[in-house]
């Protein structure tokens, strides 16, 4: 018989949530500690802890018939997935933000400026759109600590508690996207009886908690 994979965050803010869904769906597993990947004992799937930065192109690419990312994640990667259901947690929006003590007050006024950014293909199309010419400069983490080195003037990243930018002296200026976790199949794959199993079984669960 046929065994799907499915492809969850490994560590960060949709870890424990994605693995509390599963559980919740009846699914028993061992909870990654040292393993990437663990077999579901009553129901024929393995879970692969992975980077939420890498489960877009896996499951585009059939490594992993179904994952659960963050759409900023999903639209940054600019792939071909089917999207198969919301599921309500890990909201947060993506922002830009800008030092408090600065004088900017209008879009117009990041034109020449350097915005620092994980998200450099979502913060181009949303520039683009508003006619703004920055610079975009794309780091791979600690996006905010960036304006206070002198490495830029502006950052675009996600917000959730907003925690992080106050505590490195940022405040939100503009939103670029909203996003939350969603389930994602390679194409096709909603057509599979087991996908369709699984869905299934998430959908009660989240009609459970509303
Ligand atoms: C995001 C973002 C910020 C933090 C904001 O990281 O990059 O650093 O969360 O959260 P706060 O508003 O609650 O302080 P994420 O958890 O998505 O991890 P990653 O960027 O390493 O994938
Ligand atoms: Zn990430
Ligand atoms: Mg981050």
């Amino acid at each position: 018989m046929k065994t799907l994979k499915i492809a969850i965050q490994k560590s960060g803010r949709l870890n424990e949530k994605s693995v509390e869904l599963l559980k919740n769906c009846g699914l028993n597993f061992e909870n990654y500690k040292s393993s990437l990947i663990s077999p579901v004992s009553n129901f024929p799937l393995e879970i692969l802890f992975l980077r939420d930065d890498d489960i877009p192109e896996y499951v585009q690419d059939g490594i992993a018939d179904l994952g659960i990312v963050g759409e900023n994640v999903i639209q940054e990667t600019e792939v071909e997935v089917s999207y198969l259901q919301k599921l309500g947690f890990g909201k947060c929006s993506l922002k830009i933000a800008v030092p408090n003590n600065n004088s900017i007050t209008a879009l117009e006024q990041l034109n020449g400026k350097a915005i620092a950014t994980t998200y450099p293909v979502i913060l181009g199309k949303y520039l683009a759109e508003k006619n703004i010419t920055s610079d975009i400069r794309t780091i791979s983490g600690s996006v905010e600590i960036s304006p206070g080195l002198g490495l830029s003037d502006a950052i675009c990243d996600l917000v959730s508690t907003g925690g992080t930018l106050k505590s490195n002296g940022l405040v939100p200026f503009a939103d670029v996207m909203s996003s939350e976790a969603v389930l994602i199949g390679q194409k096709g794959s909603e057509n599979d009886d087991l996908v369709q199993e699984l869905i299934q079984r998430i959908q009660s669960v989240l009609r459970a908690k509303e």
